[in-house]
């Protein structure tokens, strides 16, 4: 009789954005008179920018013919594309990554995800909380957890690094000694960042204890502030125990085509074998690569034209932040984030649960937004929003929320 994976058993729900997606729907069919505006989940709503249109057209027309047709994508992805990454994303920032150090990917949350297949199981991790439930949960599936106690929403074996008010929800070194560091900044779900100098602490510790920080990135477009890093590898030592993890999702607005990509560094290694051969193993086994025409849009994302295009939508949704920020405030809500990164991480009011909060902006409100429990313990009694609606979404949405 075959055996199932029973670490599955031992998550807890569903994952956080698909109990949204069902309550919401459940709200929608029983009050179909009502108009919805979704701040839940981060999912951009612009259009793609016409500088990625025009290469995504060319590249499917390319495909359409047998001479520059294209079958599988290397493995490591197009080098087109991974030298107008290091290009631009590094080499610009005085980082020291190559081309074949890149590992091209269909996102963000497929690495952060799969990444814990080069780890030994008995590696404890350390994660912010509140945290990406991808970066847990998925650590979860493959057994490196514990057991999960629901009366303090914690896995016995993760340990936590609470992001709170009293440290501008910034995690402070752990008591305990982690193996896998995982950090976020700009950060999912609050919004706070952290100046290079303080990630050079990390970077640091991580070197000290003999850890790897596990560095998801997916949000640098945002930093609109001199002193925040952009990239892990701006802190000195940061190639020898840091893997970077990058998304097209939020700065190019490519959720629905999906591209993302990996550096690991070779300088990176355990016990003198580097963790990129082990990635690069994996990736040549399980996956087989981005499309492309995608890449080839992901490419026109690094042109002049479309740097200046992803900048204007970036500029969009930031105003959309500034609106929610300020809008709140001025109604008495007590918020952070929404500087550096497209998320408002605010306070509910009236002690209120976040997720009584969630039921009450939806039914009172219409407006979605993220429990903030639903990141972790110490989310609880916070509540995120999103600045990825429309320009008039948004506004609409904070009008309502005044007027409560
Ligand atoms: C979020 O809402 O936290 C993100 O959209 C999730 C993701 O990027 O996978």
């Amino acid at each position: 009789m075959f055996k199932m994976n029973e670490n599955y058993l031992k998550l807890p729900g569903s994952y956080l954005f698909s109990t949204i997606g069902k309550k919401v729907n459940a709200f929608a069919q029983a009050n179909p008179d009502k108009k919805i505006i979704r701040l839940g989940i981060g999912d951009v709503t612009q259009p793609l920018a016409p500088a990625v249109i025009e290469a995504l057209h060319k590249a499917v027309d390319e495909m359409g013919k047998a001479e520059t047709f294209h079958g599988y994508a290397p493995d490591l992805g197009y080098e087109f594309l991974r030298k107008a990454i290091v290009e631009h994303d590094y080499q610009a920032r005085g980082c020291q990554i190559s081309v074949d150090e890149v590992f091209i990917s269909d996102g963000a949350k497929s690495d952060s995800g799969n990444i814990g297949d080069i780890f030994a199981l008995e590696n404890k991790i350390a994660v912010c909380d509140p945290v990406y439930p991808v970066y847990v949960d998925t650590n979860a599936m493959a057994g490196r957890t514990g057991e999960y106690n629901e009366e303090l929403q914690k896995w016995s074996d993760v340990i936590y690094m609470p992001c709170t008010e009293e440290t501008n929800f910034a995690p402070e070194l752990p008591s305990k000694e982690p193996d896998l560091i995982y950090l976020c900044f700009p950060n999912n779900p609050t919004g706070s960042t952290i100046t290079k100098k303080e990630l050079q602490k990390w970077v640091d510790y991580a070197l000290k204890v003999g850890a790897v920080i596990i560095y998801d990135a997916a949000y640098e477009a945002y930093i609109t502030e001199e002193d925040v890093p952009h990239s892990i590898y701006e802190c000195e030592g940061a190639t020898a125990c840091a893997i970077e993890i990058r998304s097209f999702s939020k700065n190019a607005g490519f959720t629905g085509t999906r591209l993302g990509f990996t550096v690991v560094p070779k300088e990176l290694k355990c016990k003198g074998t580097t963790l990129h051969s082990l990635w690069a193993r994996r990736q040549g086994t399980k996956f087989n690569g981005a499309p492309y025409i995608i890449q080839r849009a992901g490419e026109a994302v690094y042109s002049e034209e479309g740097q200046k295009q992803t900048k204007e939508q970036i500029g969009y949704y930031m105003k959309n932040a500034k609106v929610i920020c300020e809008g709140l405030t001025l109604a008495g809500y007590t918020v952070s984030g929404g500087v550096n990164a497209p998320y408002i991480w605010l306070k509910t009011p009236d002690k209120m649960s976040s997720w009584e909060f969630f039921d009450y902006l939806l039914e009172q409100a219409n407006v979605v937004g993220t429990p903030g429990s639903g990141f972790g313990p110490s989310g609880e009694g916070y509540f995120r929003l999103t600045a990825f609606g429309s320009y008039e979404n948004t506004l609409e949405a904070v009008e309502r929320i005044k007027k409560l």
